[in-house]
């Protein structure tokens, strides 16, 4: 019937597998886009805009589309105007697109994280559900927590919103815009979704290489389809209904043969596949709109201040946490004197900090955390500071340190000043979990411990989990965050304090870090480093000289010693004079701990990976000692002509282990090289050596090392983050002793106290056996909006520890509840002079259509929309029950000629 296809039904109900996770997934050309190159490119995208948009204070403001299609790196010199690394800003997208990524894992059999099955609404619902949890995790004060959530939230979020653009028909619709409703339940531009119960699509071809050929396989022109893909939300595929497609679709050969994805360029993956370019382009202008610019994006639901957070791109803290017990009065004077001189030097330049904290700790007090962005205030709260008590040696050094990696801003410089040993060493693993999602770097400078002041003994070598030893938890602590520990005495530390000046650098980066047995060291020096720091200490505690000398063996002019104690020393050269292969030389031979450092834009940033559900997906918590995995590295900054060529590990010992890199690029042009390596050693740092873009030996080392654990705390997979005001959650991990047979005792906690209990509290487990660790959250009754949370789940044996965080959120049930049942309609009268048999006969011409029909949905209103002729339409509510249940007109001229 004529008249049938151009009736459209819009159902105005409450609400009316995608691109591939990544490039180290294999199977995909560079130059597709996945999830990641989509996350990142919308994400530079949404960040430029606001930095055009709001400008430094005292810098040029920036024209609209000055910063566009710029990298990480440029951009930031271009905000900046000056070298600042990227480095935080790019830690922040990496969670966001590890929370993205982690959908396949956490969530791969729900096919409302796909848009898979018709599941469009309930898609649509699911999204606005995490975006939501996104945004409460940004409400005031925002936590350290807090963000971490909102990251990972958003990630699934923009996994969700990027799957729409890849797995319906908007595409194949002919839109060239994004689709606004999907985030902004206010847009008044809605699309109606395909009933159940109307076929959407066809058989497609297949060619003699068994590759099907879908052109045109769509059915439905003006409604959203999605294809199916089986999922154990997802069970079948009805007849008619398109498939998802693509030789991973396991009914693909059933009617209707083929699908609709656009995931990939190839055939073989997406039967769309020429569209794949066309359907990331949406994904990246919706991403860019999840951010900034649309009517609902995250810049319009918080502050400039928050989204500044949110995205890293405030810089970082310089940090204080100093022991305010009697003994330390000297040190403050000397820290007041010394310090804030050069604070004071550096404080108008790029490379300062965006702000200053003092965290006081005395016995059993610590806190409250000072903030100020001005130097002179610095100065007097420091000035200000009373010594008293602390007689009992030990004093509570960990809690102010905890509490100064949770006021800091990301990759913050903390220094911790104190001259006695921790009584709440019980915090450590708290302390090192924070430093993992803060990457903050922790200096101790010691100037005594308990036992010169009498009172037991802060010296005894800790080997426990470590091939090292430590002489303390300080040492340990600052190792862990690739800080300096330097021990010395109240008179001589005046002659440390210089040490700061390697934090006041905007762009950090470590080019190489040894041991030395002997007298001799080299290491490269490439075009990119326009400062050098030379640190070496002495493992026998015994006094030591050192030479650096250039490539043309010249002795190193432009030096100043920061630090220059008996067995330690460090040396900054600056302004470079030469570029090639520097030495050190020491005397007398001995065993060294070698550590250059400098300032440079080029560096890389890499992930743990694991084979995870057919995908190659980062890992959670802390890689297991003994297996091997997949490390992915991506090249930052002045990174184009770069050639990379070898992974190496070095372990604590300084033994390395080299494995060649294969070099390639994703979809944004990004470096990128993956290579496999077994984590034997308990701790080890990665390096990265190749040719810089001038064809000089380059090295670059990760600021922190990689701890390895002989336990695993592994996710339940299939179970749900979320619950209703006044409910309970339960979550379970399955914690894994791969070491030697050990007790372990567990612990739990959230940052938001809805942990009620957990259990078991501790187990003995052998080689091998594992263990189910269940909690119980509940969340308030009177909470009427989303709130989200953090749980840290840890398991810790005399030698080992590790840990595995899950986002939970409390979300109002009805947020989840989508209206899926179409509306009925019946057609009451039909007046059609020209019926079809007549329609070339001239009288046909300039006729009146006339219909009337009714529509009646049961849970929502409806909106009745016709094509051709929009306005020839008009309704009427048909009893009581309001706009559920509605009669209509609709008057159409006809011009058949
Ligand atoms: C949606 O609302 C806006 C503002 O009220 C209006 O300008 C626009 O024309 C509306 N669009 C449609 C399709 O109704
Ligand atoms: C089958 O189709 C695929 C995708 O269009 C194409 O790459 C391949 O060459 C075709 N095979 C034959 C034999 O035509
Ligand atoms: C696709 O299927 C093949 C086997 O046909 C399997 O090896 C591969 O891991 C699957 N890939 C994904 C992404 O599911
Ligand atoms: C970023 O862009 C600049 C300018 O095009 C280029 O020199 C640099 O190598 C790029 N960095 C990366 C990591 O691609
Ligand atoms: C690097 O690529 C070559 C050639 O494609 C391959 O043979 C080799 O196994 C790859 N090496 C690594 C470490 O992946
Ligand atoms: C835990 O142990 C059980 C019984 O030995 C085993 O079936 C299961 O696969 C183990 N789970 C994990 C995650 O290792």
């Amino acid at each position: 019937m004529l008249f049938a296809r151009a009736i459209l039904l819009l159902l105005g109900m409450g609400a009316v597998n995608g691109f591939h996770p990544n490039h180290e997934s294999g199977d995909l050309d560079p130059g597709d886009f996945t999830d990641t190159d989509i996350t990142e490119k919308g994400i530079l995208k949404a960040v430029s805009w606001f930095m055009e948009t709001s400008p430094i204070p005292g810098k040029f403001p920036k024209a609209p589309g000055e910063l566009a299609d710029k990298n990480s790196t440029e951009l930031f010199k271009a905000y900046f105007e000056a070298d600042v690394s990227p480095d935080r800003f790019v830690k922040a997208l990496e969670e966001i697109v590890k929370g993205n990524n982690q959908v396949e894992v956490d969530n791969g059999e729900d096919s409302s994280y796909f848009f898979h099955c018709g599941e469009i609404a309930k898609s649509i619902a699911q999204l606005r559900a995490l975006r939501k949890a996104m945004l409460v995790s940004l409400e005031e004060p925002v936590t350290l927590a807090g963000l971490e959530s909102a990251r990972l939230n958003a990630g699934k979020a923009l996994h969700v919103l990027q799957k729409f653009y890849s797995n319906t028909n908007w595409v194949e619709m002919g839109n060239d815009d994004i689709y606004e409703f999907l985030i902004n339940e206010d847009s008044n531009v809605t699309v109606p979704i395909a009933p159940a119960s109307i076929a959407t699509c066809k058989d497609c071809v297949k060619n003699i290489s068994g590759v099907y050929t879908c052109v045109d396989n769509i059915l439905v022109k003006d409604m959203l389809v999605s294809g199916y893909k089986i999922s154990a939300t997802c069970k079948t595929k009805p007849q008619g209904q398109c498939g998802h497609g693509g030789k991973n679709d396991t009914t693909q050969d059933t009617y209707p043969t083929g699908g609709i994805n656009k995931e990939t360029s190839d055939p073989k993956l997406s039967p769309h596949a020429h569209l794949h370019k066309k359907a990331a382009e949406l994904a990246i202008q919706a991403t860019k709109n999840f951010f900034v610019e649309g009517d609902a994006s995250l810049l319009t639901m918080v502050d400039q201040e928050i989204f500044r957070k949110f995205f890293n791109l405030k810089g970082y803290s310089l940090v204080f946490v100093i022991d305010t017990t009697s003994s330390m009065a000297d040190d403050i004077a000397q820290v007041k004197e010394k310090s804030i001189q050069l604070i004071q030097k550096f404080s108008t330049l790029p490379d300062a900090p965006f702000n200053y904290i003092v965290v006081p700790f005395n016995d059993p007090d610590h806190g409250p955390a000072f903030k100020t962005h001005n130097v002179n205030e610095l100065k007097n709260y420091i000035s200000r500071l009373t010594v008293d008590g602390g007689d009992d040696c030990p004093e509570m050094s960990l809690s102010g340190l905890k509490l100064a990696l949770d006021e800091s801003l990301p990759s913050s410089k903390i220094y911790s000043f104190t001259d006695a040993s921790a009584k709440d060493e019980h915090l450590k693993e708290q302390v090192k979990i924070k430093i993992d999602a803060t990457l903050s770097e922790v200096n101790y400078l010691l100037t005594g411990t308990c036992s010169k002041r009498k009172r037991g003994s802060v010296t005894k070598r800790i080997a426990r989990a470590s091939e090292r030893g430590y002489e303390n938890i300080y040492e340990e602590i600052a190792t862990y965050s690739g800080g300096f520990y330097v021990l010395t005495t109240k008179p001589e530390l005046s002659r440390v304090l210089g040490v700061m000046e390697l934090s006041l650098n905007a762009a950090p980066v470590k080019v190489t870090q040894a041991r030395l047995d002997g007298t001799r060291f080299s290491f490269p020096v490439d075009e990119t480093l326009t400062e050098i720091t030379v640190s070496v200490k002495n493992m026998r505690s015994s006094r030591f000289s050192m030479t650096i000398r250039t490539p043309s063996g010249a002795t190193a002019r432009n030096t100043k010693t920061l630090i220059d104690t008996t067995n330690h020393k460090i040396v900054k050269v600056s302004p470079i004079q030469e570029r090639g292969s520097w030495t050190v030389t020491v005397s007398p031979s001995s065993s060294y701990e070698v550590e250059i450092g400098g300032k440079s834009l080029l560096d890389f940033s890499y992930q743990i990976m694991q084979k995870q559900r057919d995908y190659m997906l980062p890992i959670q918590g802390r890689p297991i000692k003994g297996s091997s995995y997949a490390i992915s590295l991506k090249m930052l900054g002045d990174a184009k002509g770069v050639k990379v060529k070898h992974l190496v590990s070095i372990s604590e010992r300084g033994t390395a282990r080299s494995v060649p890199l294969n070099q390639t690029s994703d979809a944004l042009g990004n470096v990128l090289a993956i290579a496999t390596l077994p984590f034997d050693s308990s701790m080890s740092l990665l390096k990265v050596e190749g040719l810089s873009p001038n064809n000089l030996p380059f090295s670059r080392v990760s600021s922190s090392p990689i701890r390895t654990e002989s336990v695993e705390v592994l996710p339940l997979p299939g179970q749900k983050g979320t619950m209703s005001p006044g409910e309970t959650l339960r979550l379970s991990v399955v914690v894994v002793n791969d070491g030697t047979p050990a007790s372990f005792s567990f612990k739990v906690w959230d940052d938001r106290s809805f942990l009620r209990s957990f259990s078991p509290k501790s187990s003995f487990l052998r080689t091998g056996q594992n263990i189910t660790l269940t909690a119980t959250f509940e969340a308030p009754v009177r909470q009427d909006k989303f709130v989200s949370s953090i749980a840290t789940f840890t398991a810790e044996s005399s030698t080992a520890q590790n840990y595995l965080k899950l986002p939970i959120a409390v979300i109002t049930e009805t947020a989840l509840e989508t209206d899926i049942t179409p509306p009925g309609y019946n057609l009451m009268q039909l007046k059609m002079p020209c019926a079809e048999d007549s329609q070339n006969q001239p009288e046909c011409f300039r006729h009146i259509w006339r219909m009337t029909f009714s529509v009646k949905d049961d849970h929502s209103d409806v909106n009745v929309k016709v094509n051709p002729n929009p306005t020839g339409v008009s309704c009427h509510p048909a009893g009581t029950d309001g706009d559920k249940d509605v009669i209509c007109d609709y008057k159409f001229v006809s011009l058949c000629s």
